[in-house]
């Protein structure tokens, strides 16, 4: 494996995940984790992200020495470079002239010496930049091997008697796409100074984490709370294939879910062989959200029920599956250092704690492209692999102000059409979300010669790439006029459609 040390670059994620796009397994650590912890992952190379800090004065950042001494080929990155010269011996300074933004190097290939195996296949190219610092002095024993007008020393490894060292510094950023032949360089110290062998897949992922959860389990009993999206599908069918029937799911039906959202979900996952209790617990959470039109007030109510209703499920388990993924993971471990805890996930937090159940998380190395690759080597149907994110809070939180089961299936009814329709058109996979949200608003209409005065829907579609900030999708306009016909048509209630065009932020991708 890689281990990549965490300057807290903005970057570092995509360091991490271009590694695994070349098929090698790589996985982040805070910059000061102890050399020894290092050497316990055997890892193949190690990687130094880059920072926003100066590796001089105040609140700069530094390694355990010792891991210059673990004889594993380095790359720093940006300000990993600059740990790297320093190090070493050389100097690093500010620069008089900032350099963000693309910029082009020269590959040195005339010093006499070989040329440089981490530029093997690059030519001349564009990279990017981003630093305000450089190498001034170069560290004895290291070459250059490739500058920029701005740079000279944009690129350093140790040579000469150092060489067998193979420890390499980039002033640019390889890892972000703009570096026209960033994975080369990534794939050149990889795999040719490295000698790493590109084995990461699916499938020796699952293979890996059947054994790890027989393991971690032992003889113990696991529960799992299935939510019918793609984390705790795919997480619940990897800890079924490990130990099987001692795997208990629990769906919850809070009764803020989508059209018949609970006998999809048991139809398309009892083939896969989990062993499901379906609990019915519309009646529980309609009472206790009876009245109750503060959001926040909703959100908090749902949580402590979900907690309640599940916890009547848990009987000799000491496990709790949970479908934590990877970005959830390094946002908490970061730069602040190993102490911090890991962040608890919102819909089940508190559980493990309460019922002093060991977690079990075997998606807490994946992003989630990769936990949907892992799912479709399980067998996992598109139709849930593909699925667009739903709120914990659910219906709850898109019917707005207070809520009525006549209201909820209002919504559900309308919602149901939208999403056929987006599925019928392929539009459904071009959005990051689409769902509608029903208005505690009365409009005027007429229909077929009579008043009518009933509720307004909106309707919502978003492009997005994590949630964190989001623009409308500009879905054409016949097919709004097809969804907005059928719903006001089909669905008793509605007499108006609106389509909302804000944009995150100012707005939310959600109404509540
Ligand atoms: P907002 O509305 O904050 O939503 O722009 C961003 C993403 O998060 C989802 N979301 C939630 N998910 N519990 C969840 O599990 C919640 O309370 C919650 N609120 C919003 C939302 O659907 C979108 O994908």
């Amino acid at each position: 494996s890689v281990i990549v040390l965490d300057f807290g670059s903005q970057y570092t994620q995509l360091i991490a995940r271009r590694i695994r796009e070349i098929g090698i397994y790589s996985e982040i650590v805070p910059y000061n984790t102890p050399a020894e912890k290092i050497r316990e992952h055997n890892p193949g190379a190690i990687i130094l992200s880059g920072g926003p800090n100066s590796v001089y004065g105040e609140g700069s950042l530094h390694p355990d020495e010792a891991i210059f001494t673990l004889g594993v080929p380095m790359l720093g990155i940006c300000y990993g470079l600059q740990v790297i010269a320093t190090h070493f011996g050389g100097r690093v300074d500010v620069s008089p002239k900032q350099e963000f933004g693309r910029a082009k190097i020269l590959v040195n290939r005339h010093d006499g010496a070989a040329a440089s195996m981490l530029f093997k296949d690059v030519p001349d190219s564009d990279v990017w930049m981003s630093h305000g610092d450089k190498v001034v002095d170069m560290p004895e024993g290291f070459r250059v091997t490739a500058s920029s007008s701005n740079s000279e020393m944009c690129a350093i490894e140790a040579s000469g008697s150092k060489a067998a060292l193979k420890v390499y510094g980039l002033q640019f950023h390889p890892e972000v796409q703009h570096s026209l032949y960033g994975k080369q360089l990534l794939q050149n110290f990889l795999i040719d100074i490295a000698g790493l062998t590109p084995d990461w897949s699916p499938k020796s992922f699952i293979e890996h984490q059947i054994e790890e959860i027989r393991e971690a389990a032992g003889e113990g009993t696991v529960i799992c709370g299935i939510s019918g999206g793609v984390d705790s599908t795919v997480a619940a069918v990897l800890v079924s294939k490990a130990i099987g029937e001692r795997l208990h799911c629990v769906f919850v039906d809070n009764g803020l879910l989508r059209k018949d959202e609970g006998k999809k979900v048991m139809e398309f996952l009892k083939p896969l062989g989990l062993r499901i209790t379906l609990v019915d617990a519309e009646d529980i959470f309609l009472k206790r959200l009876k009245s109750v039109a503060s959001p926040e007030k909703k959100r908090k109510i749902i949580g402590r029920t979900f907690i309640h209703v599940f916890e009547e499920q848990i009987h000799e388990e000491k496990f709790l599956v949970q479908g934590t993924l990877y970005p959830d993971v390094i946002e908490s471990v970061s730069v602040k250092g190993p102490s911090e805890t890991i962040k608890s996930h919102h819909n089940v937090g508190g559980l493990p704690k309460r019922m002093k159940l060991k977690l079990i998380e075997p998606l807490r190395e994946l992003f989630k492209d990769e936990v949907r690759a892992v799912g479709r080597e399980l067998g996992i149907p598109e139709e849930i692999l593909m699925r667009h994110p739903f709120p914990g809070p659910g219906l709850a939180v898109r019917v707005l102000g207070s809520l009525t089961r006549e209201r909820l299936d209002i919504l559900r009814n309308a919602d149901e059409i939208f999403i056929e329709e987006l599925k019928k058109t392929g539009l459904y996979q071009q959005v990051w979300q689409a769902f509608s949200v029903l208005l505690p608003v009365q409009s005027v209409g007429v229909m077929g010669d009579k008043r009518t005065y009933e509720n307004v829907l909106a309707l919502r579609a978003v492009e997005s790439s994590d949630g964190m900030t989001a623009d409308w999708a500009h879905l054409p306009h016949e097919f709004l006029s097809t969804v907005s016909n059928r719903i006001i048509n089909e669905v008793r209630g509605i007499n108006r459609v609106a389509y909302d065009i804000s944009s995150k932020p100012p707005a939310t991708i959600e109404w509540e």
